[in-house]
């Protein structure tokens, strides 16, 4: 192929959106680091980015989260959405824009976090109504679930973390997990999800997601 070829064959065609999702120290982060590594060194060009995102609403969830700030849980659920609408969105920043104009994005949590997270206080119904229009608006190509067992979790969290955060205190790990799967249950047929088995040292598991990954590529012929 020529360069020119090349070129406009990377112009039109639409980026991949690939989603990790799990509970906190499932090792989200750092497979994410590790697969846009993998995608870089093969020149496709990539956007890392999580949830909750940087803009104004995101920002007024972090201190929900992080304690600096006091809120009824059930508000979240609305908040999530609406930020998760914004950072699809936005202009020329959004996730959108920058799918259409052909780059790929990673993502730390999606909508499949909130009905884990939120539908443990309302239920999963709620949730998922709520999450509707940004399913309309963009689903993942594939989302990556890794697995851990809550104990995995706890002593990651334990060992590599200064402060848990107000939704992962470690008697809402397993409810949350069980969340997870309940969810998966119900897109089932609606969504590619991918479970991992994250019990495992990272670089085993970075191999199974980029030969998952790149395999998906090449099928798509990109
Ligand atoms: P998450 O983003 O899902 O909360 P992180 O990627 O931040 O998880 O990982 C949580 C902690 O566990 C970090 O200290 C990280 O270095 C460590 N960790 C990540 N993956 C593994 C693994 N496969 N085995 C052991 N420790 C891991
Ligand atoms: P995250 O930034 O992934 O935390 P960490 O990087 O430390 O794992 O997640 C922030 C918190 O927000 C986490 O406790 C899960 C929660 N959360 C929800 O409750 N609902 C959601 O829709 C999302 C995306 C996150």
């Amino acid at each position: 192929m020529t360069k020119q070829q090349d070129s406009k064959r990377n112009v039109n065609r639409r980026g991949h959106f690939l989603v990790f999702e799990g509970i906190d120290g499932s090792g989200k982060s750092t497979q994410l680091a590790m697969l846009a590594d993998a995608l870089r060194r093969r020149e496709i060009p990539v956007y890392p980015t999580a949830e909750p995102s940087e803009g104004d609403i995101g920002r007024l969830l972090r201190s929900y989260l992080t304690g600096q700030r006091k809120a009824d849980p059930r508000v979240f659920a609305p908040l999530f959405a609406a930020d998760r609408l914004d950072h699809l969105t936005r202009e020329k920043e959004g996730l959108l824009p920058r799918i259409a104009e052909g780059t790929t994005i990673l993502s730390d949590r999606y909508y499949l976090s909130s009905l884990a997270y939120q539908s443990v206080d309302l239920p999963m119904e709620t949730v998922i109504a709520m999450n509707r229009p940004c399913m309309d608006l963009l689903r993942p190509d594939l989302t990556i679930f890794i697995d851990v067992t809550p104990e995995t979790a706890m002593n990651r969290i334990a060992n590599g973390r200064t402060s848990t955060e107000l939704f992962e205190k470690r008697d809402r790990l397993a409810a949350t997990r069980e969340k997870f799967f309940e969810a998966i249950r119900r897109l089932h047929g609606e969504e590619k999800i991918a479970i991992i088995d994250g019990n495992r040292p990272a670089g085993s598991i970075a191999g199974e997601i980029q030969e998952m990954v790149i395999s998906m590529f090449a099928s798509d012929g990109c």
